[in-house]
């Protein structure tokens, strides 16, 4: 299991939270980086996420709350970190955030409409991929998965050295997905698929 139950990856983004979004607004360590098209991208995605129909929706692996403030209707955000969460906390007046397992959540089956997770899917493995896809049809009856899109110069899946503000290094395992390999994945359908980001939807009978 390389990631989600890795107590250095459970490290690296409690010591990443405060500077998680310099990623998503390009400042900080990412002020320098060339993202052509990117922040066009994300307005879209954020735009399209407000536009979903209000709904009961665990976000799973919440991290800072950059896309869950975004949803409509009743929000709970999980993450594994109490410095993620509180952010997230931050974020949803009207929602709550809670410290726990995304593959393992703290909630009885079937209570949410829409399962929704952003750039965590991309980083499981296999056999968290299938428990984490297990976890998602268990608590509801739709998923949604943002994710990085597969484009050139990144290498598909791998192992990447993540630098911190303190200079700290930090390991991570991560895929880069096209919008036909991430809905196959799922089972499902594209909602996008950018140069920056993809998002797939599957909507299970239950
Ligand atoms: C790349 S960040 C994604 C954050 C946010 N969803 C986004 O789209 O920006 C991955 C997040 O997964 C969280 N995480 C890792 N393992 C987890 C687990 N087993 N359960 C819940 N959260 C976990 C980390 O704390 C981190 O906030």
């Amino acid at each position: 299991m390389p990631f989600a139950v890795d107590a250095a990856t459970h490290t690296y983004y409690d010591l990443r939270a405060g500077e998680y979004d310099d990623w998503f607004d390009g400042s900080g360590l990412f002020a320098e980086r060339q993202r052509p098209g990117w922040t066009e991208e994300l307005d879209r995605l954020v735009r399209a996420l407000g536009a979903l129909p209000p709904a009961r929706t665990v976000d799973l692996a919440c991290g800072t709350g950059y896309f869950t403030r975004y949803l409509r209707g009743f929000l709970v955000g999980v993450d594994q970190s109490t410095e993620m969460v509180r952010l997230t906390q931050e974020r949803l007046p009207e929602g709550l955030a809670v410290v726990g397992d995304a593959l393992n959540a703290p909630f009885a089956d079937g209570v949410f409409d829409r399962v929704f997770t952003g750039h965590f899917y991309g980083h499981l493995d296999e056999e968290e991929r299938a428990a984490f896809l297990r976890e998602a049809r268990r608590l509801g009856s739709e998923l949604l998965v943002v994710d990085s899109a597969l484009r050139d110069g990144v290498e598909p899946e791998g192992w990447q050295d993540r630098v911190l503000q303190d200079g700290s290094h930090h390991r991570v395992f991560k895929r880069y997905l096209d919008g036909d390999r991430l809905a196959e994945e799922l089972g499902g359908e594209i909602l996008l698929d950018g140069e920056w980001f993809v998002v797939a939807r599957v909507r299970w009978d239950s």
